[in-house]
């Protein structure tokens, strides 16, 4: 299923396109098809704008032109995959840990589609996936128990190696699982934006166009009512 939606999004690719490439196993079906489009010289002039390392080397494997987003300057599209995906195309992101520089790229382009499997839909955010929030490790202790404040079950990611996960970025992951979804999105996102030490959230509100989502009925388009 999440072939389905890789195929479907690298199908709206257009020549000359300057696109954000997502992170994850569904992006990874994404720029399998983006790259054999490539290969038939249908898509001439495309770069991509990678949002993590693991990206980057596939891209590149792949032969899929890539430029930094300094150089890409603002771009067209960007193809990312989802945790979450709730009605108005709210988000959840950042399983994969590279929520920062995906929004970062997202942020930077005229339009975001998602792709996903339909196991991703949730009638509201944070019923299933927690949120992952990146935070600073000086007094990481202290965002855990604020965030504990904020009505949600907080636990600092710990990676392969037993020690504190560590982003791109250098920080740490707090991953916050609220009981029975997330009530209030504005208010938080606004709570989060305002702590010295919260450098960004899993949290993508308003910024997808539409998602490209795959069940066993085939493929459909969610489009932000
Ligand atoms: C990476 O940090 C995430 O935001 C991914 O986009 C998200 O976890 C979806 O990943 P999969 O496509 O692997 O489910």
């Amino acid at each position: 299923m999440k072939r389905l939606a890789g195929r479907e999004a690298a199908l709206r690719v257009e020549p000359g396109m300057r696109l954000g490439l997502g992170t994850g196993t569904t992006v990874a079906h994404f720029l399998d098809h983006l790259a054999a489009r490539i290969r038939r010289r249908e898509l001439p002039g495309v770069v991509g704008v990678a949002t993590s390392a693991r990206t980057e080397m596939a891209a590149r494997g792949l032969g899929i032109p890539l430029a930094t987003l300094a150089e890409a300057g603002s771009l067209d599209l960007t193809v990312d995959g989802a945790d979450e995906v709730a009605p108005g195309l709210d988000l959840i992101k950042g399983l994969g840990g590279a929520l920062l520089r995906e929004k970062i790229v997202a942020q930077a382009s005229r339009r975001m589609v998602v792709i996903a499997d339909d196991t991703k839909v949730v009638p509201r955010l944070g019923a299933r996936a927690p949120l992952p929030v990146e935070v600073t490790p000086f007094a990481h202790a202290s965002h855990l128990e604020w965030l504990g404040e904020l009505g949600s079950e907080p636990r600092l990611r710990i990676g392969a190696d037993e020690r504190p996960y560590r982003t791109a970025n250098g920080n740490y992951i707090v991953d916050c699982r609220f009981e029975g979804g997330i009530p209030d999105l504005p208010a938080l996102e606004r709570g989060l934006a305002g702590r010295a030490g919260v450098v960004e959230s899993g949290l993508f509100l308003g910024m997808a166009e539409c998602a490209i989502v795959a069940g066993a009925d085939g493929v459909w388009i969610l489009s932000r009512a």
